[in-house]
């Protein structure tokens, strides 16, 4: 079964109130886009297994640790490339691939236009990223692309989720677990977030 982890500590729900606000402009919602994107990926970190390596204090030799696997950012285009940069602030030597997939405005259903990842990504934890897990349709479409090429280990990382959208993924793919700041109520008939933020990927690039 899928868990849902909604990462409400004081400081990301103030961050993501401000991003809500509808008078919040494009530079400090990309601003706020990749430091909440940062406090999500730390809390979804917590599992991530540690090996041990002998390392020398200036006073002795100790045991440190280092991560044990390698980790890959996969940011949905367009909207997920808000929170890619706030995620390699903290895990510098991650590989980052893309998968585009845009929803038909009349369905809302998924389709896919690009894809390119790291060529070991399949040895890599994933962290799939996208600001808004609306229906959850794209999610599962992405999911869908990286379990094709073999990854095991996918997390998938949000601004705000519905439980409509997580319900999708534990449906299909319940082995993914959600790390998000905010678990909204509802979509409206158009497939937006309700109260949400708008669109992400409008916001975050002024495009409208
Ligand atoms: N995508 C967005 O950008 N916003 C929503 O509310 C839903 C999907």
């Amino acid at each position: 079964m899928s868990k849902l982890f909604v990462c409400d500590h004081p400081l990301i729900t103030n961050k993501i109130s401000m991003l809500r606000n509808k008078n919040t402009g494009s530079k400090e919602f990309r601003e706020l886009v990749d430091e909440i994107g940062m406090l999500v990926c730390y809390e979804s970190t917590r599992d991530i297994e540690l090996i041990n390596k002998t390392i020398e204090t200036p006073l002795c030799e100790t045991e440190g640790n280092i991560t044990a696997k390698k980790i890959a950012v996969v940011p949905v285009l367009r909207a997920g490339i808000g929170m890619t940069n706030g995620i390699l602030k903290l895990i510098p030597n991650a590989k980052v691939g893309h998968i585009g997939v845009y929803r038909d405005p009349n369905t809302l259903e998924p389709h896919e236009y690009y894809c390119k990842l790291p060529k070991d990504i399949s040895d890599r934890i994933v962290f799939l990223v996208d600001p808004m897990l609306a229906t959850g349709g794209t999610a599962c479409m992405a999911i869908n692309f990286l379990k094709n090429r073999k990854v095991k280990n996918i997390k998938f990382l949000c601004l705000i989720s519905t439980p409509e959208g997580f319900g999708k993924i534990n449906k299909e793919h319940n082995d993914v677990n959600v790390f998000t700041a905010a678990h909204d109520s509802e979509l409206n008939d158009r497939g937006y977030i309700v109260p949400g933020l708008g669109d992400a990927g409008d916001r975050l690039f002024g495009t409208k």
